[in-house]
């Protein structure tokens, strides 16, 4: 099973941080997830369209200018990092899931990533764009060809994975209290991997890996990586 640092290492460094990410690097994972919004053109990475939770700001972002929330304190004195930050500090090390939290991102984000795959030696297949918003992945799917697609849902879906499927995706990533066998097994029959959010727990990891879930969301990927590799080793013996 892949494992994805959720929002970084975010169980153990503030999330969406450049030190988040750096400890996730620093345990060699396989990947890392980050959340995008945009604000004044800027690609920005932080979760919530609010500040409150995880800033020492106030208010939702859609109404800050870019200088503004740059001065705030994203957790241990670091500021909300821009897009382009994360990608150097990655720099092709391992493979970048980019949730696209805001409206008109789409262009942006391929631009910068397109930039990233010149100057900073990462490969496109090392790029997974995903969201709950099926409209950006459409505009994905029709306008920017090549771009692995990671349809979300927070729900199980009458027809399973089907709007994944529709929506050209490489995988579909499923909420830990929706999945299921049959979602799984629909999901792998249309050609689709399947990735769960956010499973920090050895119970739950221990039963997606009979499963045969391709990979998970963790904020603790150390200990979800040893808990995965003493799985495999028993399924060995
Ligand atoms: O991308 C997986 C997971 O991050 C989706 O939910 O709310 O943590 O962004 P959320
Ligand atoms: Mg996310």
């Amino acid at each position: 099973m892949k494992v994805f640092a959720h929002r970084g290492a975010s169980g153990h460094e503030p999330e969406n941080t450049l030190l988040a990410i750096q400890a996730a690097l620093d345990m060699r994972v396989d990947a890392i997830e980050i959340d995008i919004h945009m604000i004044e053109g800027e690609l920005v990475v932080i979760h919530d369209r609010r500040l409150e939770k995880t800033t020492n700001g106030y208010g939702r972002i859609s109404d800050k200018a870019f200088a503004e929330i740059r001065l705030l304190d994203a957790g241990k004195g670091q500021k909300i990092p821009t897009l382009w930050e994360v990608l150097q500090l990655v720099s092709a090390q391992c493979e970048l899931n980019i949730e696209l939290k805001s409206e008109r991102t789409v262009g942006p984000v391929i631009q910068l990533l397109k930039r990233a795959i010149s100057e900073l030696d990462f490969l496109q297949s090392q790029f997974l764009l995903s969201s709950f918003n099926h409209h950006l992945l459409n505009e994905i799917r029709t306008q920017h060809t090549g771009w692995k697609i990671g349809a979300l849902t927070a729900s199980r879906p009458i027809n399973y994975a089907y709007f994944a499927q529709m929506l050209g995706a490489y995988s579909v990533h499923i909420d830990v209290d929706f999945v299921d066998q049959a979602f799984i097994d629909d999901a792998h029959k249309r050609g689709l991997k399947v990735f769960v959010y956010t499973v920090d727990h050895e119970e739950d990891i221990a039963d997606l890996h009979q499963m045969k879930v391709d990979g998970i969301f963790t904020n603790f990927p150390t200990r979800s990586m040893v808990r995965i590799a003493h799985l495999a080793s028993a399924v060995i013996k």
